[in-house]
């Protein structure tokens, strides 16, 4: 699978020293509070596996599953439920955790959908941040790291459903997504 990289981004060790700070953040701001941690499916779950570890607070973990990529690079627009919470988050801190914020789309939604069911406070975590890509007014409260425009696998994200399972986070060799998408 290394040779589907142009480029690694991030190293495993980068990655788990980026995640250790967030959770020493996260701590600290919700010391005494509970929170929701809300993983977004399928991206998130190794981020939020990671960082879990990392927070010494007493917290909850859910999932939703949002789609909005079909097997390709480019989001189509729409947002779509998947899975959705089966708790109440009434009154409650919720950190949406997520693997990217490109477009924002996803998350515009989310936050929206999230902020009718009347929580405390929702926030947005997320690993990686694209705000070239932005196509909706979105912010994160906690960002791992910035990129650049490129897709990127690994750590989680996939291409086609492949390469979750890398230990660091690359950027893809685009002849491998423009072979599967012509
Ligand atoms: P947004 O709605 O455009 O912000 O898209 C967010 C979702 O798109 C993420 O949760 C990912 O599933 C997917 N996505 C965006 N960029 C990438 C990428 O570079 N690699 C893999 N998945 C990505």
């Amino acid at each position: 699978m290394k040779n589907d990289m142009a480029r690694i981004l991030f190293t495993e060790e980068q990655i788990l020293e980026k995640v250790r700070d967030l959770g020493v953040r996260l701590t600290e701001d919700y010391k005494g509070k509970s929170p929701i941690f809300l993983g977004v499916l399928k991206g998130s779950f190794v981020f939020l596996a990671d960082l879990m570890r990392q927070v010494g607070v007493s917290c909850q973990v859910e999932f939703m599953a949002v789609s909005s990529y079909g097997s390709g690079t480019n989001t189509t627009g729409a947002v779509r439920i998947t899975k959705d919470l089966n708790t109440d988050i009434e009154g409650r801190h919720v950190v949406i955790v997520e693997d990217i914020l490109d477009s924002g789309l996803t998350l515009h939604y989310l936050l929206r959908y999230l902020k009718g069911m009347n929580p405390a406070s929702v926030r947005i975590c997320t690993l990686l941040d694209k705000p070239e890509r932005r196509r909706a007014a979105v912010d994160a409260a906690y960002t791992g790291f910035q990129i650049p425009d490129a897709f990127v696998v690994g750590y989680g994200l996939d291409y086609a459903e492949r390469y979750r399972n890398l230990p660091y986070i690359g950027i893809l060799k685009p002849e491998i997504y423009e072979e599967c998408d012509a």
